[in-house]
């Protein structure tokens, strides 16, 4: 048995989603640009690609642009609207992917912005009571604040974040990457002006995403050319990968309710069995308190113990696919910063297990089980 519990990661391609695009790789090939007819039968797929996401947030077609992913989609909604709006005042979190804070960083090494970081504690959960403070008596602020951290799962409520950003006229942009597909996002409900997602985080292709744009935030396109997505993204279209976009979404949001239900507990299930047979263990973010964490999303702090060192490799060898990272940054461990800023034991070895509709309890029971022998060897 070889088992993938690297879902935040990315996940397998739905076989349903794999059969809706391959007619656009064989059949379906024109350029959606061309006015003949092998150009306009594939136009004509994409917008109706475009119109199920539409409908599926709750918003119109003209707000969704089809992207490389969910790291273009981040990259054009921060720095568009910094160039685009005059905006010279960020605030984020040390938290974010570094999507966000690479860029964020970016933009305030080049004097673009002055760059201010909200508090958060040691679950990851964040003070918009600072936030608060951090709007007040500034210019017009952009706001990037992920919904679900990818490390740890810690969930943050964006409806909040979203009222108060409109009360101070700030813009904002939420990192969905990873709950889009699986909770039910409504644009009209959150009020965010930059919503992203990645269709390989649910089942769908890599290299393809989204950003949602709302209709009164008037930005610049970050890559010039074309004249596609509206003036908004120029290149040739990722065909076959907008059609499996929208397919992997329409699947996740009809089969959300019997999916979540099975991951819960699979994650539930992997606590406890962790438990059951080891001691000294500690859960990041916020995984113990139900729907305050991603239910794909586990991450563990394991004794302190020598085998840290080559944890991930170790996991390997024993067939389990998985990833994190220790708080330090050392050989096989690339170092977690998101685990540093909240300050977890950099001696103990950290790792993420993400889950997916396709995993199995045999699956929990036999990482679970293997996970408390490599450690009873160890400290024995
Ligand atoms: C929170 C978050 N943002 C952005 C990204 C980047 O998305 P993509 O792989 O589509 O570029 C990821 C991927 O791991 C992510 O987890």
């Amino acid at each position: 048995m070889r088992v993938y519990l690297d879902n935040a990661a990315t996940t397998p391609l739905d076989k349903e989603v794999f059969d809706a695009m391959a007619p656009f790789m064989l059949e379906h090939f024109g350029n959606p640009s061309s006015i003949h007819s092998h150009g306009r039968e594939v136009r004509s797929a994409i917008e109706k690609a475009r119109r199920t996401v539409a409908t599926l947030l709750n918003t119109s077609p003209a707000e969704v642009f089809f992207t490389s992913g969910g790291t273009e989609a981040d990259n054009a909604a921060i720095v568009c609207t910094c160039r685009s709006l005059g905006i010279k005042h960020a605030i984020t979190t040390k938290l974010e992917h570094h999507a966000v804070l690479h860029t964020m960083e970016m933009l305030e090494k080049q004097g673009d912005v002055q760059l201010s970081y909200l508090r958060h504690d040691e679950r990851g959960n964040l003070d918009l009571e600072h936030l608060e403070e951090l709007l007040a008596n500034q210019p017009r602020t952009i706001v990037s604040i992920m919904h679900a951290n990818n490390e740890i799962g810690t969930l943050n409520d964006i409806e909040k974040i979203g009222e108060i950003c409109r009360k101070y006229d700030a813009i904002f942009h939420s990192d969905t990457v990873q709950t889009m597909g699986h909770y039910k996002h409504d644009v009209q409900q959150i009020g965010a002006n930059f919503l992203v997602g990645s269709a390989h985080k649910f089942h769908g292709p890599k290299g393809v995403g989204f950003l949602y744009c709302d209709a009164s935030t008037k930005i610049q396109p970050l890559i010039q050319g074309g004249a596609q997505e509206r003036n908004m993204r120029g290149g040739t279209e990722n065909v076959y990968g907008i059609i499996g976009l929208a397919k992997a979404l329409e699947i996740a949001y009809r089969d959300m309710a019997e999916h979540q239900k099975h991951i819960q507990g699979l994650k539930d299930r992997m606590i406890y069995k962790l438990r059951e047979q080891m001691e000294d263990l500690s859960f990041n973010g916020m995984s113990e308190f139900g729907d305050k964490s991603l239910y794909t999303v586990l991450n563990v702090s394991l004794p302190a113990s020598d085998i840290n060192e080559m944890l991930l490799f170790s996991l390997d060898i024993a067939k389990i696919s998985a990833s994190g990272g220790s708080a330090c940054s050392s050989g096989a461990n690339a170092g977690s910063h998101v685990l540093r800023a909240l300050g977890v034991d950099p001696l103990r070895g950290s790792v993420r297990f993400s889950f997916s509709k396709y995993n199995t309890e045999a699956e929990i029971d036999y990482v679970a089980e293997t996970v408390a022998k490599m450690y009873k060897k160890e400290l024995a």
